[in-house]
Parts: C-alpha cells; sequence; structure tokens
C-alpha cells in the first residue's frame, strides 16, 4: 500500500512512522510511506497556506489551492482521499480493516480552525476524526490513522493470530494477559491459564472480556 501524508508539520509524523512496527513494514515493502510539506505547494514568497474566514470569526482557515495542487500531483489512478479532521466520522477497527484494503491512500492533515470547505465537498473522499477530542492539528490524528492501518497489512504483524485476536474485532476488548513470574508481590496469575487445558483458557477468557467489556465499555454490548 501507499500512503501520503500531507501535512504543515511533518517532523510530527516523521518520527512515529520510522520506529518499530511501522519501520519494518516500510522496509519491507508492505507500506510505501511518503510524507510532504504542504508549504512545498505554494507559489508566494511566504508559502502561505492559510487565511481570515468570510465571515468573520477567530482563526484562520486553511487555503484551497496548495492542498488541490498537493493532491493532484499526488493522486495516482485509485487514491483514496482522506482529510483528518474532529468533524469527520468517528474512526474504529472495522474502518481501520477497511482502508487497509485500499491501495492507495492521501491523507490530508486539517489546521487552525478548519479547510475551506470545497475541499470537503470537492476533493476528499471521507472525513475522519479519531475521536471525539479536539487536537492541535490533524497530523497526530493522521499518525494514529496510519499505524492502525498499516498493522492490518499482509506480512505486517509476525503472528497473523495478533491481529485477529485484536480488541474490537468481535465486538468486545480482549481478555487480560499474564507472563511470568507466576507469582508477583504476593499476585499470582489465575491457575486455569497455568494449568494447560486449553477448553478451558478459551472459556475463561471468553468470560474476561465479557466481563472488562462490560465494565469499561458498555456501549459496546449494547449497539
Ligand atoms: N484534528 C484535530 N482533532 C482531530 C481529531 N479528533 N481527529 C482527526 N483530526 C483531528
Amino acid at each position: 500500500m501507499r500512503i501520503d501524508v500531507i501535512t504543515l508539520f511533518p517532523e510530527i509524523c516523521r518520527a512515529p512512522l520510522n520506529e518499530s512496527m511501522m519501520k519494518r513494514a516500510q522496509q519491507s515493502g508492505a507500506l510505501e510511506l511518503h510524507i510532504h510539506n504542504l508549504r512545498d505547494w505554494t507559489n508566494d514568497r511566504h508559502h502561505i497556506v492559510d487565511d481570515a474566514p468570510f465571515g468573520g470569526g477567530p482563526g484562520m482557515v486553511m487555503k484551497p489551492e496548495p492542498i488541490f495542487a498537493a493532491v493532484d500531483s499526488l493522486r495516482a489512478g485509485e487514491s483514496r482521499v482522506v482529510l483528518m479532521t474532529p468533524q469527520g466520522r468517528r474512526f474504529d477497527q472495522h474502518a481501520a480493516q477497511r482502508f487497509s484494503r485500499d491501495g492507495h491512500l492521501i491523507i490530508i492533515c486539517g489546521h487552525y480552525e478548519g479547510v475551506d470547505h470545497r475541499v470537503v465537498e470537492n476533493l476528499v473522499d471521507e472525513e475522519i476524526s479519531i475521536g471525539d477530542y479536539v487536537l492541535t492539528n490533524g497530523a497526530i490524528a493522521a499518525v494514529v490513522f496510519v499505524d492502525a492501518i498499516t498493522r492490518l497489512l499482509p506480512g505486517v504483524l509476525g503472528d497473523v493470530r495478533s491481529a485477529a485476536d485484536d480488541s474490537f474485532v468481535e465486538g468486545l476488548l480482549e481478555a487480560p494477559q499474564y507472563t511470568r513470574p507466576a507469582e508477583f508481590r504476593g499476585w499470582k496469575v489465575p491457575d486455569v491459564l497455568l494449568g494447560g487445558n486449553h477448553a478451558e483458557i478459551a472459556r475463561w477468557r471468553r468470560e474476561q472480556a465479557l466481563a472488562r467489556t462490560e465494565k469499561n465499555r458498555p456501549d459496546l454490548l449494547r449497539d
């Protein structure tokens, strides 16, 4: 998969997407990632990317011209154009799975008070929010979005079962995990996990997943 990220803050994206699994995904060729500075598509001396909103109001709005120029130059055949914005549809694991089947994503990171709405109406295929809170800019959201999608690409996770077991895949949170030592500060690992009875372990994990979901995310059980 190819992903192009267009942002005013390339460095925010670069570091987290060049470590660990994201780095290996690029080295193996599963992900071809390009991070671009939107200012490279300005024509004026000061590389201006924003302006005051028509109708008044606080803050600045991102101008349409550099964004259209950037996407026009990066688009190649079947490209999907995504805008990171708190006004978008809320991102979740099912959306990550859907996007992971695309061949090319172009991600626009919003900033300031938003982007000129002609971008949303005429350029963007999907507006995506990573959650119901407002970040200082969309570059941080883009990192989350790219990470969640990339780990689902074929060959990126060492063990394919890891993705199948993910929280949310089956509408439940994951069951608790333990490792050695079997006793730590007097707290013991549940006996069932030490016994080697796989049917019992599976039953225990299912119960625990349900209890944890009921406690932390009851909304998942009601939907
Ligand atoms: N930009 C600012 N906040 C955001 C959010 N929650 N999701 C996506 N982009 C954003």
